[in-house]
């Protein structure tokens, strides 16, 4: 079974990728090394023991798209990871974002509507539910207009999608993640930000390593029991095994509709506090931080309610926060070495 995953060097990428053949399947990775390297496809090789087919390519060129669907025609399914992903970066430039985030994905979604076997796994975010009224969040909880034009380029990626399957033969999955953090247990692969990290884990990574001088918590006002931010942080690993989980329902045809919605989330809710704790008890190390206002655009809370992805795909997260935290920090110190 051969699968196509874009932005397969990317940081939920790679993982998938590694998860995918770990499990017998043939991969075809493209990336357009924007926001990744082909030294992420060693790390893959020393942990599954294989090489996947890669090639450099950019999904906003049309004619790529179509050149690389007549020299793959025997594509059983893919996984759509490539997009870019920086919700501060997205404000600033939205062109960029509906550019690459969209018209990538009519592309693609062109030319997979021609092939006989249209199964489609598709990376969205928890971001499309805005501040949820309810917690945890069930996938019927209301789309809301997103904080940014990157929650946008997710919300309109799902309306694409469903209004595509139902004139084609693709089959759909949307995978909605929460927070992924962490990295493979081997260390071999895991996120590699560029420049100031924006997410928080990374940040507190690189402040436990010493090459930040310290965090800054947006904000300590927030009406949660300790005043900071709630999010539900997912181990990067447990993301990966959903995406293959989800595509084998759709190559075995178990899906119940042309596209179904997952919630991909640990149904825990961790405060930034709570992190920043984790990430001392694994690490053994007190991390310097400040409290600062509040990070515009942010919400108060997201966790997810698991029970569809639980009962339906039959997938639940394995790993705890500390153990996501560890692995991350493991992480960290191997690339500073
Ligand atoms: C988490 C919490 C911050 C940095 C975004 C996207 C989501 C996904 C993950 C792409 C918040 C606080 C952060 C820092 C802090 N992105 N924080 N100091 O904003 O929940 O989600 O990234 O797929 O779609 O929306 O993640 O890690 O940026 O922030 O206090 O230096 O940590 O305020 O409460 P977020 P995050």
């Amino acid at each position: 079974m051969k699968i196509l995953v874009t932005g397969g060097l990317g940081f939920i990428g790679s993982h998938t990728v590694v998860e995918l053949q770990n499990e017998g399947f043939d991969v075809v990775v493209i990336d357009n090394l924007s926001n990744s390297s082909e030294e992420v496809l060693k790390g893959i090789v020393t942990i599954t023991g294989k090489m996947p087919l890669f090639e450099q390519l950019d999904l906003r060129e049309k004619k790529s798209v179509e050149d690389f669907f007549k020299r793959h025609n025997d594509i059983n399914g893919v996984i759509h990871f490539a997009a870019s992903k920086a919700v501060g970066e997205s404000v600033g430039n939205p062109l960029l974002y509906y550019e690459n985030n969209i018209a990538s994905l009519i592309f693609l979604l062109q030319e997979l509507s021609k092939q006989d076997k249209a199964n489609f796994i598709f990376s969205s975010s928890c971001t499309v539910y805005g501040q949820a009224e309810e917690m945890p969040i069930t996938e019927d909880a209301p789309v809301q207009q997103p904080m940014s034009p990157y929650g946008n380029t997710k919300k309109i990626g799902e309306e694409i999608i469903n209004d595509v399957a139902k004139a084609t033969n693709i089959n759909a999955i949307l995978l909605r993640y929460f927070n992924p953090i962490g990295s493979h247990p081997s260390a071999e692969i895991g996120e590699l930000p560029i420049g100031v990290p924006q997410n928080l884990v990374p940040f507190i990574t690189q402040t436990g390593f010493g090459l930040r001088e310290e965090l800054a918590v947006f904000g300590d006002d927030y009406p949660t029991p300790d005043g900071t931010c709630i999010r539900d942080y997912i181990h990067v690993v447990d993301l990966a095994k959903a995406h293959v989980i989800a595509l084998q329902r759709l190559l075995n045809k178990k899906n119940t509709e042309k596209v179904e919605t997952f919630n991909l989330g640990t149904g825990t809710g961790s405060s930034v506090l709570e992190v920043i704790r984790s990430f001392e008890k694994v690490s053994g190390k007190k991390l310097p931080y400040k409290i600062v206002p509040r990070r515009e655009g942010d919400i108060t809370e997201a966790y997810a309610n698991t029970d569809k992805a639980n009962n339906i795909l039959g997938w639940k997260a394995q790993s705890s926060l500390d153990e996501a935290m560890e692995s991350a920090w493991k992480w960290e110190q191997k690339i500073r070495s």
